[in-house]
């Protein structure tokens, strides 16, 4: 961790600047009437998994977007090291593809095998005419097989991604996320809909990324438990506002949000966040 030692009047202070994602403040809407997100204000350290948790159409979806660049606040400030995600800003431009998106959706192209789906990761490397013929150097192709590898797909390189299980479809969406060589990945419930055993199968792989690449995860879950057990801290999110943050150390939940909540008033708001 990089540290910048301050002077403030007669006092040191610490600033990190190891925070690859500040945001603070920020209000978004979809239609200037609702707001979708209320003051939302979050950090999040490099090379950290960040989990978001909260019912349907608490917002969570709407606040990966934000990071994303997909969609601008209506107020408030949002860095990604440093730097404003607006489509419009050309140093996020040149960065977007350092962010590697997963949607619910997995987008996966169905009608295309593993491979090709994976090599869409590598297009932005590409210059015109080798992205306009879709001719990948030898050492991308290379870097795919890697990667293939690491995501346990070996194999089935061939296969058409309409033909694959939930579980190979989400390896092939992150596969495609890291030949990006992303710093952040968003994934949006992409182990919602999988079994306990899948699920925890995917989380590990992601987990064995970030080792590997240095990479932040920021992910949104559905089951709590899950998400406590991989990540680093947990945001709770209730209709737009950010009621929780919290963490495992030891043996306790503890509330990294006010310092002020024990394991059972945690798990109390948390429950009652539900209604
Ligand atoms: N494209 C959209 N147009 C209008 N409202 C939307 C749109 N997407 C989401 N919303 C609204 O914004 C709120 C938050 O949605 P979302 O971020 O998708 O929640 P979550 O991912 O937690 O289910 C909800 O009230 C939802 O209805
Ligand atoms: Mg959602």
């Amino acid at each position: 961790m990089k540290l910048i030692q301050m002077t403030k009047t007669s006092s040191f202070s610490l600033i990190s600047t190891n925070k690859i994602i500040q945001i603070n403040n920020v209000w978004t809407s979809y239609d200037s009437k609702n707001f979708a997100l209320e003051g939302i204000n979050l950090s999040i350290d490099r090379g950290t998994n960040y989990a978001i948790v909260g019912q349907s159409g608490s917002g969570k979806s709407t606040l990966l977007k934000l990071m994303n660049g997909m969609m601008i606040p209506s107020q408030g400030t949002i860095k990604i090291d440093y730097v404003t995600p607006n489509m419009n800003n050309k140093k996020f431009k040149h960065m977007m593809h350092t962010i590697g998106y997963i949607p619910q959706s997995l987008g996966l192209v169905k009608n295309i095998t593993v491979i090709e789906n994976i090599m869409i990761g590598a297009l932005p490397r590409l210059n015109k005419i080798e992205s306009m013929f879709k001719r990948f150097p030898e050492h991308e192709i290379n870097e795919a097989k890697r990667i293939i590898s690491l995501v346990g797909l070996t194999g089935k390189e061939e296969r058409k991604a309409y033909m694959l299980s939930g579980g190979e479809k989400r390896r092939v969406a992150i596969a495609r996320a890291l030949m990006q060589k992303p710093t952040i990945l968003l994934a949006d419930e992409i182990v919602s809909e999988l079994d306990h055993v899948t699920a925890r199968e995917i989380m590990n792989l992601i987990a064995e990324a970030q080792k590997r690449m240095n990479l932040t995860a920021i992910m949104v879950h559905h089951d709590m438990q899950l998400a406590l057990e991989y990540a680093n801290r947990v945001a709770v999110i209730k209709e737009g506002q950010k009621i929780l943050e919290i963490g495992v150390e030891g043996d306790k939940i503890v509330d990294f949000q006010t310092g002020d909540l024990n394991t059972e008033e945690i798990m109390e708001m948390y429950d009652d966040s539900k209604k």
